[in-house]
């Protein structure tokens, strides 16, 4: 029976002054979830401090300590339910003017709950509470004007507090607005319609939940799968793990990998419980591909035809939720779908005055303010606007430094890179109509022929830690054993293919993926490629890795403490550096992330550039890329 049961998840926002904790402690009560003796136990507290009636409150509150602890997003779950419906309650606790725990509850709510006290009337913090449930468009809204006893249960005073708030919600989107009087603490129009407020003729509070008419808010269309992690039990078993974030999804169908914008179909979805025909949201299934193709985690997989967007321009809203002031320097860490990046709040478009729902320039960003604002990330992000996606479509910003969550955004879209700035590498083919054919000769062909097997060895370190004297040393030894070989090289390409190209980070960041899929072609074309590029962006590298299969990359950290560097410095360009004369110069000005697992570390301070070159060679016989040699 209980799973013909409907399931509804409600938000209650309001203060436990507007008598939050004894509306919900009457619907345990009237619902018969909770127990004679915890009922009895109360009843008798109650008594004791004098009060007539049952304080209900006291159910949800006697947990409120233990809640408050160091909980980062404090959001409590309570559930209930009737001979006809099921019933979650994200409880948001804390203090009244947090509205973090309310976006959390909010953001998968069905429905939501603005507790107005009558005595108060219309504040700003139910209006803001409004604004953000239209921002994240829960379905229904409910205003519950309480304490109705409090006001005498006057109809003028709740049609004034109706008057008001519709008054206000009128420029908000909200989808489904409704109003309804209470008295929590003695259940007038909680479970039984109050004798008290006769001229009320709309459903009590029960009747109102157990009728709603839910609508799954799945987007049930738009196939996307952010990557969680990948699972590699056996030598060839590759899975792909990750929950639906929207769509549906069968075996057989084609898929695109992004950022790759490669393309394989799905094999399998296998579940726990075995092999599934179909899979959609938000369902956590384990996908294998019938091609092998690198995908890691932050990846995404969706379908061809329909794709989501790509970049790392937004235009978002943001809701500010922390006590420090968002501070427009800051890199803060941008979490979305399974992907983390760095981003910047680039642009402060306008404020929200959440009275008057004007909008207002602004310099900076309070707790609780909300505002429209342009983000800029270090890599691209595969969003949809969260308009047509609430899974894709909301991210955090978190405080790298205190680890906090300090503000919730919805995306409305791309925003226009400012002016002069380089957009993201265009990772989402922008070559409509073009289709990706199978190679005209496989690689297994070519190698068969050269007589090895094909690689990428990537070197990568600082400037003059003696990445190019090792390329160039280990290509002559490769190519006296007889191997087709290609070196590519920084100071090189920088001549031509990627000339139009300077050291910010995202220029960098292109000039990596350029060289990516040179590097994949001469792979392709059976080539033993040599790589050597500062290339100090982690995710950069871990770019080009996945253009490779698992097994042919070779990540080679030349490691050389930066003061030999600066001693050798051959073409003076630390000198010109260290004096300012060259800006973001690696290592000086800018940053270099150093290879967390790659497949060699040599360090050229240590040993020679023969012993290094020949213990490389030794490494590509073990791994069967070269035969051995005599
Ligand atoms: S990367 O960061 O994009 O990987 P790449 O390896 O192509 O750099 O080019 C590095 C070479 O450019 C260095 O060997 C150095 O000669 C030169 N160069 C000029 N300006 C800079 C700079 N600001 N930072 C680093 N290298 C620079």
């Amino acid at each position: 029976m209980d799973v013909e049961k409907s399931l509804l998840r409600i938000v209650t926002t309001g203060s436990v002054d507007d008598g939050k904790s004894t509306l919900m402690g009457r619907l345990l009560f009237e619902t018969k979830s909770i127990f004679e003796d915890q009922f009895e136990a109360i009843r008798k507290t109650s008594a004791k401090r004098g009060q007539q009636d049952v304080d209900l409150s006291l159910l949800l509150d006697g947990l409120a300590a233990e809640r408050e602890q160091a909980i980062t997003i404090d959001v409590a779950y309570r559930y209930f339910e009737t001979p006809t419906r099921k019933f979650i309650i994200a409880d948001c606790p804390g203090h009244e003017q947090y509205t973090r725990n309310m976006v959390t509850g909010a953001s998968t709510a069905d429905c939501a709950i603005v507790l107005i006290d009558a005595r108060n009337g219309v504040l700003t913090q139910s209006r803001r509470h409004g604004f953000i449930l239209s921002l994240l468009q829960v379905p229904h809204v409910l205003v519950v004007v309480n304490k109705m006893d409090q006001a005498g249960f006057d109809p003028a005073v709740y049609q004034g507090i109706v008057k008001a708030y519709e008054a206000y919600a009128r420029r908000l989107e909200l989808r489904d607005l409704a109003f309804m009087p209470v008295c929590a603490l003695q259940g007038d129009n909680v479970a039984a319609r109050s004798a008290r407020m006769p001229w009320y003729e709309g459903p009590t509070l029960l009747q109102y939940l157990e009728t709603l008419h839910v609508n799954p808010e799945q987007n049930l269309i738009d196939f996307r799968f952010p990557v969680q992690g990948v699972i590699r039990p056996g030598q060839d078993f590759r899975g792909f793990s990750g929950r639906i974030a929207s769509g549906a999804i069968r075996p057989g169908e084609e898929v695109v990998v992004l950022p790759s914008g490669r393309r394989s179909t799905i094999k399998a979805i296998e579940t726990f419980d075995g092999d599934l025909p179909e899979a959609f949201a938000p369902q956590s299934v384990v996908l294998t591909l019938a091609d092998e193709i690198d995908v890691s985690r932050g990846c995404m997989l969706a379908r061809p035809h329909n794709l989501p967007l790509v970049g790392n321009h937004l235009d978002a809203v943001l809701c500010w939720m922390d006590d420090a002031p968002l501070d427009p320097g800051t890199q803060y860490l941008l979490k979305h779908t399974t992907q983390t990046v760095k981003a910047l709040v680039s642009k402060l478009v306008y404020r929200f005055d959440v009275n008057t729902l004007h909008r207002e320039s602004a310099a900076r960003l309070e707790l609780n303010d909300l505002a429209r604002v342009e983000l800029q990330t270090t890599l691209p992000l595969f969003f949809d606007p969260y308009k047509f996606n609430r899974a894709t479509g909301s991210f955090i910003l978190i405080d790298p430094v205190s680890n906090r969550t300090v503000a919730a955004g919805m995306i409305r879209g791309q925003s226009s890179p400012p002016p002069g700035a380089k957009e993201a590498p265009p990772v989402q083919a922008h070559s409509p109509n073009t289709f990706a054919r199978q190679p005209n000769l496989p690689r297994e062909a070519r190698e068969a022929r050269n007589g090895h097997g094909a690689a990428v060895l990537w070197f990568t370190g600082l400037s003059g830690a003696g990445k190019t004297t090792l390329g160039r040393a280990l290509e002559q030894a490769l190519h006296h054993r007889g191997c087709q070989t290609t070196l590519l090289d920084g100071d090189s390409l920088r001549q031509g293919l990627c000339r139009d190209l300077g050291f910010s980070r995202e220029d960098r960041a292109e000039n990596i993926r350029r060289v990516g899929e040179v590097a994949r072609l001469f792979f392709e074309a059976g080539h033993i490629v040599l790589c050597t590029f500062i290339s100090p962006i982690a995710k950069d590298r871990d770019q080009v890795r996945g253009l490779i299969p698992a097994g042919r990359f070779f990540e080679i950290h030349v490691d050389c403490p930066i003061g030999v560097c600066i001693g050798r410095d051959p073409n003076g360009l630390y000198g010109r550096a260290l004096k300012g004369s060259i800006l973001d110069f690696t290592g000086v000005s800018s940053e270099y992330e150093p290879p967390a697992a790659p497949e060699a570390v040599v360090r050229t301070d240590q040993e020679s550039p023969e012993r290094i070159v020949a213990a490389l060679l030794l490494k590509l016989e073990q791994a069967g890329t070269i035969p051995k040699g005599d």
